[in-house]
């Protein structure tokens, strides 16, 4: 089956996406503050390969070129995320206007060509200085996270119109406040909770702040989400199955939509109570434009009795002898249609936009050019997969692609490598992809 744009109509949005502290570099100059990832890259065996992002894709420096690139791609829509310390070195307080002028010159470059801004507030870089009173773990985070989001409204308010408020909250609060392989390396049951808990409220709050100060916005939130199998069809996997689906599907979304958190399927979130205060049910739901569905694969989740409080291990993709990406992730574009299926079914969303989806793989760069044809494969079928569900009548109405330019993949350094573009970290120079290629021709089609 060909597959073209005009079967999505011309509605619909297409975009790309990035996030500041993976691509732009410049980590210290112009008075920008240390994020909790300058400082984590810092911590012995974190990094792979003790790899780090003070200089990244500079597109602190080559935004210009970056964003023309963008446009060369006829991509009209670009995601990308504001560093909270470079506008707020301390986190809250004084506000460093030369921060300020770097967004101002990429959301005008950005607008001169004709690429629609869409700004992500929080994509993992908390300022360091917030994280010495606790961070996400200190309930006061909601308040410095709400005085940054008026501050960005009060700056680019004027001319961004799509604002989203977090960037996936189970990663940044699971891997960075339970597991410690992320930023900023806390560990342990109670980290996590108080981190969800005060992560949950902050994107409800960080929504009601925005729709106030900017009454036509277009606000959303993103989640990361995988459509999860039992590994055997056994009673104890089936229900292993249904408690990954609490953690890494359920735990945001439900008390935004007035749901409250999912508790009875997993019993140790009756804890995160203790966070509780009067009145916090209410706070934490609050009405998106859109939610972002960000999928890259499929999970298969087994009983297991050795792990804490879920008894649940998801069972790797090499051991399941499927093919995979250089993450580790089961290639498998069903999972987008079963996803938009499964929050399509939610009541309350208005609607969905796919703003991630990508894959890493191994490239060879050949007499200078990539031919990446398995990620180009792996984009068309998860395309593919989003109009199968958007036909059965589930509200999806845009797809961005992760990423626009290979780049520094927290923990994971720079080995797997997403863009459409491809970066010689040495010398800088970029080089489009096969993929990057693919999809400037699938957006050329005129509706
Ligand atoms: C994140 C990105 C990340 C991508 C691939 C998402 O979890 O938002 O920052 O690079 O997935 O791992």
């Amino acid at each position: 089956m060909s597959l073209t744009k005009a079967d999505f109509g011309p509605e619909f949005k297409w975009g790309v996406s990035t996030a500041a502290y993976q691509i732009e570099g410049a980590a210290d100059i112009h008075g920008k503050g240390p994020s909790i990832w300058d400082e984590f890259v810092k911590k012995p065996g974190k990094i792979f390969q003790k790899q780090h992002a003070r200089v990244a894709c500079d597109f602190y420096n080559l935004y210009k070129e970056d964003i023309s690139l963008i446009k060369d791609l006829n991509i009209p829509n670009h995601r990308f995320s504001i560093s909270w310390s470079r506008i707020l070195p301390e986190g809250t307080g004084r506000v460093n206007r030369k921060g300020i002028d770097f967004y101002n010159r990429v959301i005008d470059h950005s607008l001169e060509l004709g690429i629609e801004p869409w700004v992500t507030l929080y994509h993992w870089d908390l300022p360091q200085a917030l994280q010495e009173e606790g961070g996400w773990t200190n309930r006061n985070v909601i308040q410095w996270f709400t005085n940054y989001v008026e501050v960005c409204i009060k700056y680019f308010g004027d001319r961004v119109k799509h604002w989203i408020i977090l960037n996936e909250p189970m990663v940044f609060t699971g891997a960075g406040y339970f597991f410690g392989v992320h930023a900023p390396g806390k560990k342990g049951l109670r980290n996590f909770l108080a981190a969800v808990h005060h992560a949950a409220l902050s994107q409800a709050e960080g929504g009601r702040v925005v729709r106030q100060l900017h009454s036509t916005a277009n606000i959303g939130t993103t989640f990361s989400c995988s459509h999860i199998e039992p590994y055997r069809s056994v009673r104890k996997d089936i229900i292993a199955a249904g408690k990954a689906d609490v953690l890494l599907n359920r735990l945001f979304i439900e008390p935004l939509l007035g749901m409250g958190y999912p508790v009875e399927e997993l019993k140790i979130l009756r804890r995160i109570e203790q966070f509780v205060r009067q009145g916090d049910e209410q706070k934490l739901s609050f009405d998106m434009d859109f939610i972002g569905i960000q999928n890259y694969t499929r999970e298969l989740v087994t009983h297991s009795s050795f792990m804490p409080f879920v008894k649940a291990r998801i069972v790797k993709a090499n051991k399941r002898n499927v093919e995979t990406t250089l993450m580790n992730w089961e290639v498998y574009p069903e999972s987008m249609y079963h996803i938009l299926k499964k929050f399509g079914s939610y009541k309350n969303i208005n609607q969905l936009i796919v703003t991630e989806n990508g894959a890493a793989f191994r490239d060879t760069i050949i007499q200078g050019e990539i031919d990446d044809f398995a990620r180009v494969r792996f984009l068309r079928e998860n395309i593919n997969q989003l109009l199968r569900a958007k036909k059965e009548g589930v509200n999806v109405n845009g797809y961005f692609i992760w990423t626009l330019l290979d780049n520094f993949e927290w923990a994971e350094g720079y080995y797997p490598k997403f863009g459409l573009v491809h970066v010689n970290f040495d010398t800088q120079q970029r080089i489009v992809k096969s993929s990057g290629k693919w999809y400037r021709d699938f957006l050329s089609v005129k509706e």
